[in-house]
């Protein structure tokens, strides 16, 4: 993990954010590279969960939303977190990471629903290594709170998001009315959350802001299990076709005082990461949210509705007229063929994007010698990788420049390509080893005889020769994605 780190920095994954002012904890950048591969990792859950599918549909929703939607979620009440505060050095822990001296953690918990009276008396302090000195487990609320304009009257308290997951539920009519989508049908989502997490977690694995791809999955009242199966099933065979190893992967299943309050059921896939002697950490949560979200929300809007009514009619203005009118739009669905209403339930395949990314370099790293030397490789899938062909001329004179540059103007129209003339060239070959780059086209004499490159492979080192007016279709045969 350490070799990992220090890779991601020096060659431009991850820094840490701020790092002119000696950082910011837990918060990381993505640098030239990182961010290719994050948003190779994204396109890829976009390819395999909406553009290769005629079942769902994508949203982008605002981070800010109404603080209703946090009330009727239940996040304003119930996401928090169990902590206690150590007496002798004030380090605050939640109750579920506590470790006795053996090492061993209470019990794992979703946000929110660590149990209250628990036996604290074996448990360590992290922060000091006291034994059961601690205050009574208090409640400490995850979301982060800001206000929203600039005036006293009409300022109001909002909330950073702390799943994507609401805004799909709060456009579910929307989309419903917007196309012509029948149950079963699923919405996907791409963005930014925030948690104001106690603990924190090695790397970009647990940090307080962070990236996550959902999909709320709407399906008929008990049809529920089966499509929770089913998700449960291709959510895994997507970190297997990315090329994350069998045995590093695997599914676990929450116990029933574990559970999200908004959920009935559901399985982690977790990955082995090198933290400490190995770790089963979640990647990704599929989760049975029943009917939970729609109906608070259904229940929301009537509170509001409610609210809207009862104003004096002289503080009825057009707007709150209006704003009352809005909110009567149902969340329950039709189907017109049994014609019957129902409120659908919901499956939610989560994924933490930065966690996803951490596996993927975590997995593809290896350190192995060739001939005499130590080279560093990322055997990165070719559709996560962030550069997919390195051109290099093999020296810089006799016109293999001006070739190399022509295949690189070429072919970068198609790829992510990165050309490079400088050094020995067996230096650049590791340096793209390094970057994980699957290709690299070499322009050497022959080249300017026959027309010919050679193309290398990152994973077996073999050279092949390939005519230059072939290239293009030799490489979209190997990362055809
Ligand atoms: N939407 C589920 C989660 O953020 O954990």
């Amino acid at each position: 993990m350490d070799e990992l780190v220090s890779l991601c920095k020096r060659r431009g994954f991850i820094f840490p954010s701020s790092d002119i002012y000696g950082g910011l904890a837990s918060c990381y950048d993505y640098g030239p590279l990182g961010v290719e591969l994050k948003r190779n990792v994204k396109n890829a859950w976009w390819k395999a969960v909406v553009q290769m599918r005629d079942d769902m549909v994508g949203l982008d929703c605002s981070i800010l939303m109404h603080p209703m939607i946090w009330k009727a979620s239940g996040h304003v009440d119930k996401f928090a977190d169990l902590v206690v505060e150590c007496r002798k050095c004030n380090t605050r822990t939640r109750v579920d990471h506590l470790q006795g001296a053996e090492g061993v953690e209470t019990t794992r918990h979703s946000h929110g629903e660590a149990q209250a009276g628990a036996d604290l008396s074996d448990k360590v302090c992290p922060g000091c290594g006291s034994t059961g000195q601690f205050t009574e487990p208090m409640a400490f609320r995850l979301m982060f709170e800001t206000q929203m304009g600039a005036n006293v009257d009409d300022s109001m308290k909002v909330y950073l998001r702390p799943e994507t997951a609401q805004g799909i539920f709060a456009n579910f009519g929307n989309v419903l009315d917007s196309t012509r989508l029948k149950i079963p049908f699923g919405i996907a989502q791409i963005g930014k959350s925030f948690r104001n997490e106690v603990t924190t977690k090695a790397f970009i694995f647990r940090t307080r802001e962070f990236e996550q791809m959902e999909i709320e999955f709407f399906c008929r009242p008990g049809t529920d299990d089966e499509w929770w199966s089913r998700w449960k099933e291709q959510r895994m065979q997507w970190y297997l076709d990315l090329g994350i190893r069998k045995e590093n992967l695997r599914f676990r299943e929450h116990a029933p005082d574990e559970l999200a309050h908004y959920a009935k059921a559901c399985v982690d896939i977790e990955y082995l990461f090198p933290f400490g002697s190995g770790d089963w950490q979640e990647l990704e949560g599929i989760a049975n949210r029943t009917d939970y979200d729609l109906r608070q929300h259904q229940r929301g809007i009537r509170s509001v509705t409610r609210w809207f009514e009862n104003r004096r009619d002289t503080e009825k203005t057009p707007l709150v007229e209006e704003a009352a009118e809005w909110h009567k739009g149902p969340l329950s669905y039709f189907d017109d063929q049994a014609r019957e209403k129902f409120i659908p339930y919901v499956i939610e395949p989560s994924a933490g994007v930065d966690r996803g990314a951490l596996a993927f370099l975590v997995d593809s790293y290896a350190e192995e010698e060739v001939r005499g030397e130590m080279r560093n490789v990322l055997r990165l899938h070719p559709s996560l990788a962030p550069i997919k062909v390195g051109i290099f001329p093999l020296v810089k004179k006799q016109g293999m420049p001006e070739k190399g540059r022509a295949i690189y103007d070429d072919l970068k129209r198609f790829w992510s390509c990165f050309y490079d003339e400088k050094g020995a060239v067996g230096r650049r070959y590791r340096r793209q080893d390094e970057a994980g780059t699957p290709f690299c086209v070499t322009v050497d004499g022959q080249t300017l005889e026959d027309d010919t490159v050679t193309v290398r492979d990152r994973d077996s080192m073999e050279q092949v020769r390939v005519g230059g007016d072939k290239l293009r279709a030799f490489l979209l045969e190997k990362l055809d994605m």
